[in-house]
């Protein structure tokens, strides 16, 4: 009789500690950027100073019960820990004596994301989980523009990152287009996916189009866009919007330039017969207003009109 009301006791108290000690995450969720740092916190009641040696802490990747840190009884054991998370776990003891278990994890992989528990013995014991999610945007996208011939082109974009993106395709009026355009995923390094989608369309030149990584998981949108411009077929014009943005640069330049050349030739060619040039290598040029200033007024003023336009450069 008298041991069952010790026991009784002994388990009204045990229960009567364990409901004062509760362990809280200010934070259940954790989105963070790979490459980048992350601090988790755990918070447990502490009153007045903290006594190093009845705590125990500890910090473990539930879904795969891996042991990320350890501190017992004050002190620090890394003996278990998990060859995943070796030199990028720290926990800020400094905290401790706030009541705060704050576990940063630095340079942070798309494998730790997950679910994580946090211990912690003091006096009582309580634990409480929280989700890591990791993400890698599709920030950089590689883009390409061939012309496979008759007034085809084949459009691509490219790019890496996590979780796996859908690849949206519209025209300049943002009519979807993805029907037409087929998309291949690849594992790469870390876990990323490298996702490389192609669109191929019938388009006459000096339009638009874009290209959209959505990354429906994180509600994330990236996008690109991708200009078909006149040039000599089959040549990729761009691989990236740099490497485009100097090509447009370029062309501005240049071309007006050989365009009045070209007028000059032909003016010189045709004066005294006043006969309209009408050179398929001109007509196909024809939306170049300076071309058309040329073609269209009098020979003796050609020349003059192409100089005064080369000027301007
Ligand atoms: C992550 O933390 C480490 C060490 O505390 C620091 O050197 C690094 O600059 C941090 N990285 C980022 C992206 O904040
Ligand atoms: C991302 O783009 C798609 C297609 O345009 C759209 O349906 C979706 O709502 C966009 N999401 C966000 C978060 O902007």
């Amino acid at each position: 009789m008298g041991k069952s009301l010790f026991l009784y006791i002994f388990l009204f108290y045990w229960h009567f500690l364990n409901a004062l000690f509760t362990v809280e995450a200010p934070q259940s969720l954790f989105i963070v950027e790979r490459g980048n740092n992350v601090t988790m916190e755990c918070t447990f009641p502490v009153t007045g100073k903290l006594e190093f040696r009845d705590l125990s802490v500890s910090w473990e990747k539930k879904d795969e019960l891996k042991q990320v840190y350890v501190l017992r009884k004050g002190e620090e054991d890394f003996k278990n820990q998990h060859s995943d998370f070796r030199g990028r776990i720290k926990l800020l003891k400094e905290n401790l004596n706030l009541g705060q278990s704050l576990l940063q994890i630095t340079d942070v992989k798309l494998r730790d994301a997950g679910v994580y528990r946090c211990v912690i013995f003091y006096g009582g014991f309580d634990y409480k989980t929280i989700h890591l999610k990791v993400k890698a945007p599709y920030r950089i996208i590689n883009q390409g523009v061939v012309s496979t011939g008759d007034n085809e082109w084949k459009l691509t974009c490219q790019s890496e990152g996590y979780p796996e993106a859908e690849v949206i395709w519209q025209n300049r009026n943002h009519e979807d287009l993805t029907d037409e355009a087929s998309t291949r995923f690849e594992t790469g390094s870390d876990q990323l996916y490298r996702v490389t989608s192609t669109l191929t369309i019938k388009s006459g030149i000096d339009e638009t189009f874009y290209c959209i990584f959505w990354n429906k998981e994180l509600q994330e949108n990236t996008s690109a866009i991708l200009h078909i411009a006149d040039s000599a077929d089959g040549i990729l014009q761009t691989e990236s919007r740099r490497f485009f943005g100097a090509a447009i640069i370029a062309a501005a330049f240049i071309v007006p330039g050989l365009l009045c050349l070209f007028c000059i030739i032909k003016a010189r060619a045709n004066k005294g017969n006043g006969t309209p040039v009408t050179s398929p290598s001109i007509a196909k040029l024809s939306k170049d207003k300076d071309t058309r200033d040329c073609r269209d007024d009098a020979s003796e003023d050609r020349e003059l009109k192409c100089w005064s336009g080369k000027s301007i450069y």
